[in-house]
């Protein structure tokens, strides 16, 4: 056990992924980047490599054994997911490439099939850019207004900021659950009750969300709830897009091609029943079984568990952090999950980076695909440590002495 006051397996569970026992530059790999793209335990690894070498064919197109048993492989991963947020219904759920994909599928069909010049989309100013660029080219072609509620310098984002820019001309309130720069979680719940007094329908970009938080859409309450598989341990190129199936079902599809129809002449095309009317071409297959693995392992360790341990790590780190003068935190919101942006006095983000790259220390530096928030806070950049299930206090004791080690350097 290396977390140390709360009961949690984080050597065994380091043991599960295979990169960190990579050294970089002569060192233990200390990762903390998982915000940007989490490691893979074996199991979903394994569970990838078993679909190429023993069970894969295109789903749902052929008749034959291998693409049977694909196909069944397929849906149970969607049924995985279902129940992973809660869903009611399995056909809820659609696979994408990505968060990104999925906010693009409900701007270009629900957003332009409902929304005209007098209507409104309310957004945060903690979001990155993929929950702003899709509503401004929806914006672009149907002419809608954007607002956009404040945050406040601790990277609070009020209650009363939404209720004050959501009116009955808004369509849509599309916020983060979790911002990836300030680990702010936003009050879903609430925002979504004012939202729907309103007419409008709630959009929610779960990229930082569903990771660490057990997530149930039906109590939130929302309308869609998108989220990438990479960020929960999952492989890349596959996301979800949950909407409710009386909004989906009356939603055109986004786009067109084979798996998502019901019949096809040159005069009329009917499309299939959900979720294949949004599935158009072979989806990524190996992807998604692999998500579900990715699912299955965070169960089994238990998504309350988790969420506790990594409350403790992030309470560490911030303790240790704010040992080092000259540091300064961009996020400190009551509640906030394990994500850490920072500045510091001595050298710029980019700088720090690299330099503690070379102690094996791997953030993320840059306007994290947030540049309005970097805006917000006045500063072009700022560097974040962000942490994962196989994170300890042992990785964070090595982030700080980096640190100090910077502030040498640039004394
Ligand atoms: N959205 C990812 C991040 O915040 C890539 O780093």
């Amino acid at each position: 056990m290396i977390g140390k006051t709360i009961p949690f397996d984080a050597a065994s569970i380091r043991n599960d992924f295979p990169i960190l026992k990579e050294e970089v530059r002569g060192k233990r790999l200390v990762y903390l980047d998982s915000a940007g793209s989490a490691q893979k335990p074996k199991q979903v690894i394994d569970a990838v490599k078993h679909v190429y070498e023993a069970e894969y064919s295109n789903v749902h197109r052929g008749l034959h054994y291998m693409s049977e048993q694909t196909s069944a492989r397929y849906e149970e991963a969607r049924l995985k997911v279902a129940r992973f947020i809660n869903a009611e219904f399995e056909q809820e759920i659609i696979f994408t490439k990505g968060t990104t994909e999925s906010i693009n599928l409900v701007a270009n069909s629900f957003g332009i099939k409902n929304l005209g010049p007098e209507d409104e989309i309310v957004l945060t100013w903690a979001e990155h850019h993929s929950n702003i660029i899709p509503w401004q080219l929806l914006r672009d072609q149907v002419g809608c207004k954007i607002n956009v509620v404040p945050v406040d310098d601790d990277g609070v984002i009020r209650l009363e900021e939404f209720e004050r820019l959501i009116s009955k001309k808004t369509k849509i309130v599309a916020f983060c659950h979790v911002s990836n720069v300030l680990g702010t979680v936003l009050p879903v719940k609430e925002v979504t009750k004012i939202a729907h007094a309103h007419g409008a329908v709630v959009v929610i970009d779960g990229a930082q969300g569903v990771v660490h938080m057990p997530v149930d859409v039906q109590d939130l309450g929302v309308d869609f709830y998108a989220f990438g598989g990479h960020k929960v341990y999952g492989p890349s190129g596959i996301g979800v897009l949950y909407g409710k199936r009386d909004l989906l079902n009356v939603m055109p599809p986004y786009q067109g091609g084979g798996g998502m129809i019901n019949t096809v002449t040159f005069d009329k095309t009917t499309w299939a029943d959900l979720p294949d009317k949004f599935e158009a071409g072979t989806p990524p297959i190996a992807q998604a079984i692999g998500l579900g693995a990715a699912i299955d392992y965070m169960n089994n360790i238990g998504l309350n568990k988790i969420a506790e341990y990594e409350v403790d790590l992030l309470e560490y780190a911030t303790q240790r952090l704010s040992g080092i003068e000259g540091l300064n935190f961009i996020g400190t919101a009551p509640g906030k999950v394990s994500v850490l942006s920072f500045t510091m006095d001595c050298a710029h983000p980019h700088d720090i980076a690299t330099i503690i790259d070379q102690n094996g220390v791997a953030v993320r530096a840059g306007h994290h695909c947030a540049q309005p928030l970097m805006e917000r806070f006045d500063i072009p950049s700022a560097t974040r440590a962000s942490f994962g299930l196989y994170n300890t206090r042992e990785d964070v004791d090595i982030l700080a002495t980096s640190l100090e080690k910077v502030k040498e350097i640039f004394k």
